[in-house]
């Protein structure tokens, strides 16, 4: 959470929406993803995010619309969600699928991306981080009060750190993987 948590906080804070506006989360199923949703939903967004289709329950529990990123003609599915234009577009897998979904957004400046330095190509923007105590607070607070569950779905012992790291960097982990360093030599 400290680096999902606060990427989601900083791009939510940087397009700055207002109630009622729509969003566009192209792989809203992982860690920033999901905390994305639920911060978004919070300040009054209408949420729609693509995933793959076993992440459906979990994605449809933030009160996002899911979306299943490998089915056919899922573009036109996703215009059809916001025919103007999605008032934000927040891409968290780059390459070609940012270039698909860019295009929904009502203006190239609302497109966000948090992983492909390439987004001003299609003219939109990078997150803005900021690794400051302050963000890092908040976070922590949005999570004691409940706003911000990290979705934990996967923990590992320390022995096992590699098949951890593995999970996570295949690129369709669900939510957040922890290693319990507690659990060493049990
Ligand atoms: N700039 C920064 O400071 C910063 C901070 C944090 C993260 N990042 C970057 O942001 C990206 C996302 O981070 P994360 O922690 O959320 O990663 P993650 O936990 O691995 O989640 C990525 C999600 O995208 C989904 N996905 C993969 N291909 C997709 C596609 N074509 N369409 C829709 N969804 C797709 C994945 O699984 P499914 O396909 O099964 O749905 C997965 O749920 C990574 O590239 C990471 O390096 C950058």
């Amino acid at each position: 959470m400290p680096v999902a948590g606060t990427t989601a906080l900083d791009v939510v804070d940087q397009l700055a929406l207002p109630r009622g506006a729509r969003l566009l989360v192209n792989g809203i199923g992982g860690g920033v993803g999901l905390a994305l949703a639920q911060l978004a939903r919070a300040g009054g967004l209408e949420v729609v995010g693509t995933a793959g289709g076993a992440k459906r329950d979990v994605v449809a529990g933030t009160g996002a619309t899911f979306v299943d990123h490998r089915t056919p003609g899922v573009v036109d599915r996703l215009r059809g969600f916001a025919p103007d234009g999605f008032d934000g577009v927040v891409d968290l897998v780059g390459g070609a699928s940012l270039r698909a979904v860019a295009p929904l957004a009502a203006a190239p400046r609302a497109v966000v991306s948090v992983g492909d330095p390439t987004v001003g190509e299609v003219g939109g923007v990078g997150v803005a981080r900021r690794t400051d105590r302050r963000t890092l607070e908040r976070v922590a607070a949005l999570m004691v009060q409940g706003v911000l569950d990290p979705h934990v779905t996967a923990v590992y012992p320390f022995e096992q750190a590699a098949r951890a790291l593995a999970r996570v960097e295949d690129g369709h982990a669900t939510g957040k993987t922890v290693l319990d360093l507690s659990a060493r030599g049990q």
